[in-house]
Formats: C-alpha cells, structure tokens, sequence
C-alpha cells in the first residue's frame, strides 16, 4: 500500500490517544462525561459540579465543591491589565479575537505560567475558568459602548455570568438554561478544539498557549463557529417577533429547500462522529423551548421547526447542539458575535482536563504526510 493511499484526509475514524474523560457513543447517540450521562448531569448537577467532575474524575464532596466556589468567586474580577489589551483592539473586532488574546495575555501575565506541575496546572485551569466570563461579559458591554460590571460573590457562576454581561439579576429560568448550555458544551473527546490543545501540550507548551490555539480552533464555523452561524440564518431568513410559528415555520422550510438546491452548507446540521442525532441535542432543545415560552417567541419555534423538518426530508441531516443553543443565545439578549466565547467558558472545562490528562502520559503528536510536489530537482 503506497503513503497516499494509507492517508485518512480529517484523520477521519483514526483513534489518536485514549482519554478517560468523556465517551462518545454515535451507535446510541450516548456521552458520557467521566461515566455519567450527560443528560442527566445536565438534569441534575450544577455547572461547578460538572467542572470538578471532569477535572478530578469523581463528583465533588460538598466540601471540595465549597473550596471551589471559594477560589472561584475569588477569581472573577476582570484584571484591570487584560482590561486595558482588550481596549486596545477595535471595539468590532470578532470577539473569538478578543477572548483569545484575552487568554494569552492572562498567560503570559500569570506567576506560574510554565510551572506544569499537575497540581499547580490543575489551579490554573480553575483560575481560567473563573476568569474567563469577565472577559465574554466586558467585551459584549464594551460594543455596545457600556462600562465594566463588577462581579457579585453572591452569584453562583451562571447566574454573575449574566448579571456581568446584561447588569440585571437574571430569572431563574434563563440562569437554569444558561447552566444546561454550559453542561452541555463542557467537553466532547477529540474534537477539533481539544485536539489542538493536546498537540500543543504535547511540545510541552504550556496551559495558556494550549487553550489560546484552542479559540482559535473553536473560531471556525466548522466547529465552535456554527452557533454565531446558525443566528445568521434565522437573521437571514428573517425574524418577525409577530410573525405566527406556522408562518414562519413555512417561510424557513422554503428557506431550506432553496439554500439546498444552491448545495449551501446550513450551519448546525451534522456532526464528524453522530450521523444519527447529537446525544446534547434534546436536553439543549428543551431548555430552548423554556426559553421560547418564557419570552413568548413562538415565531422562533416555527424557525427552528421549519428548517429541521425540510432538512430531515431533504437530506435526512440532524441538528447538532449548535443548532438550539444559538437560538437560546439569542432570546437571552446576547449579541450573535458572543455566542462562541460562551462556548470557550465552557469547553475551558474539557480543553484543560484533556491537557493534564496529556501531560501526564505524554508523546509529540506529530503524524507524517505523503509527499505529492515535484520531485527532487536542480536550482
Ligand atoms: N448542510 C448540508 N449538507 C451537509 C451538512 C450540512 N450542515 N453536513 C453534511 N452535509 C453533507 C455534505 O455536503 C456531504 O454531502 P456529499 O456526500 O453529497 O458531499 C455529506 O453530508 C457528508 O458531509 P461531510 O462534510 O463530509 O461530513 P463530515 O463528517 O466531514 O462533517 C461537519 C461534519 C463538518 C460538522 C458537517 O456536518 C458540517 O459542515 N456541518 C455544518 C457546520 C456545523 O454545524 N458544525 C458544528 C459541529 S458540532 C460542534 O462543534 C458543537
């Protein structure tokens, strides 16, 4: 068998490494982070809880997840420097551009930034992850020309997540569906994302560079990208908050029918590993349709019903957990641009359990290529 032939273009069905951290079942549409469902932690279980579970293994006791809350809470306020890096970059700059310097910049100002050892590498990742939604929430403030929100440490995490980003205590309707998403998005094995975070680690670079080239795996609309995407098709088809579900629910099933006549690529449908329906799926679609009754946008529903029942006749293409969480971004009042850094605050959770994971049974990732230029020849 020559080189060529032995290539796997997207290194599809190639098992790189083994992890403990999450299985992903397409056959039964399963995940399981760590052993559990992610259904039922998303049912059960708060997003400190999930953190700590994917990081150590186990559910935390109450009194580890009481220390956490602690170095959490501790952790929120946004560092006046990565203030003043943020400011220096156009307030229309793409905000997966803003967190990812934000990230390099919280890294490189960092006291123990190439200390790799597992303890001091595991409270980094607790820092980041404290950190981290002061800089989602400042930059949706700051393009919309309003100043910094102090963080409130009477808040559990999604809950000031909200009260940073729109400065009102949230409903505890939108907090429970901002938690699911965040369960959700946590972690999902050797996606694109957290591949680049284990190459990264791999060359023994350290937890910053691993979660800042990570962003910017997570940027592209193939990946992370797909949620601020899917907004861009509701936006085109067009949204009517008078508009009944059924007439829009028309409208973007003809939608569907001519974006597929055109060979379009419609952004929050399919998936590399689930070819029959992301495992995140319902519990994310669930807390969409709370949301969607909550603030009384049932033309939303009619979207969202529209496009997956024309791409399920046409193509027989399933959603995947892009597709209601872009949505329920949205009804939450988020700008479209801010719907992939909130994906980082979650994901830091798997990206930084995979690079402790790598670090402690290490080799380069570094896969050969078949050669296809000229041959050798003389200048
Ligand atoms: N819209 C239209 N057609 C599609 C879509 C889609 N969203 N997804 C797959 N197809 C078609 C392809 O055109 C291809 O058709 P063909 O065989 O006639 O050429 C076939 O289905 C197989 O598609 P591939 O792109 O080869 O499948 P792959 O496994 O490589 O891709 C991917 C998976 C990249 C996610 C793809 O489905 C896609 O681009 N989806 C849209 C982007 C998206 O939603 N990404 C989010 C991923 S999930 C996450 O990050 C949380």
């Amino acid at each position: 068998m020559s080189k060529t032939e032995e290539i796997r273009k997207g290194l599809v069905g190639v098992v790189a490494d083994s992890t403990a951290i999450s299985k992903v079942n397409p056959d039964t549409n399963s995940l399981l982070y760590r052993g559990y469902p992610v259904q039922d932690l998303a049912d059960k279980k708060s997003f400190e809880e999930v953190a700590l579970l994917l990081w150590a293994g186990e559910l935390p006791t109450q009194d580890q997840l009481d220390d956490f809350i602690k170095l959490e809470r501790a952790n929120r306020a946004l560092d006046p420097a990565v203030k003043a890096a943020i400011d220096l970059l156009p307030k229309d700059a793409h905000p997966m551009d803003v967190a990812r310097t934000a990230v390099s910049v919280i890294g490189a100002r960092h006291d123990d930034a190439e200390n790799s050892d597992p303890s001091v590498e595991l409270r980094k990742a607790k820092e980041l992850f404290a950190a981290f939604p002061a800089v989602v929430a400042y930059d949706q403030r700051r393009r919309r020309g309003m100043d910094v929100i102090e963080p409130r440490d009477d808040l559990d995490y999604s809950q000031n997540f909200l009260w940073m980003t729109f400065g009102e205590e949230p409903a505890e309707e939108v907090v429970d569906a901002f938690r699911v998403s965040m369960v959700l998005y946590a972690e999902h094995s050797f996606n694109a994302s957290t591949f680049t975070a284990r190459v990264i680690t791999s060359t023994e670079s350290d937890l910053h560079s691993a979660v800042t080239g990570a962003i910017g795996a997570l940027k592209g609309n193939l990946h992370g990208g797909a949620n601020e995407a899917v907004m861009y098709t509701f936006n085109e088809i067009g949204i009517d908050e008078n508009e009944s579900r059924e007439s829009a629910a028309e409208r973007a099933k003809a939608w569907m029918e001519a974006a597929l006549a055109e060979k379009r690529k419609i952004m929050g449908f399919g998936h590399r590993v689930y070819k029959s329906g992301d495992s995140r799926v319902p519990s994310m679609k669930a807390a969409l349709d709370r949301m969607i009754d909550y603030y009384g946008r049932h033309e939303i529903l009619g979207l969202y019903d529209g496009l997956e029942n024309a791409m399920t006749e046409a193509k027989n293409i399933l959603p995947n957990l892009d597709y209601p969480a872009g949505p329920t971004y949205h009804l939450m009042g988020f700008d479209t641009e801010m719907f992939t850094p909130i994906f980082i605050a979650s994901r830091i959770t798997g990206w930084t359990a995979h690079i402790i994971e790598q670090r402690a049974d290490n080799a380069l990732i570094r896969p050969l290529s078949a050669y296809h230029g000229p041959d050798q020849r003389e200048i």
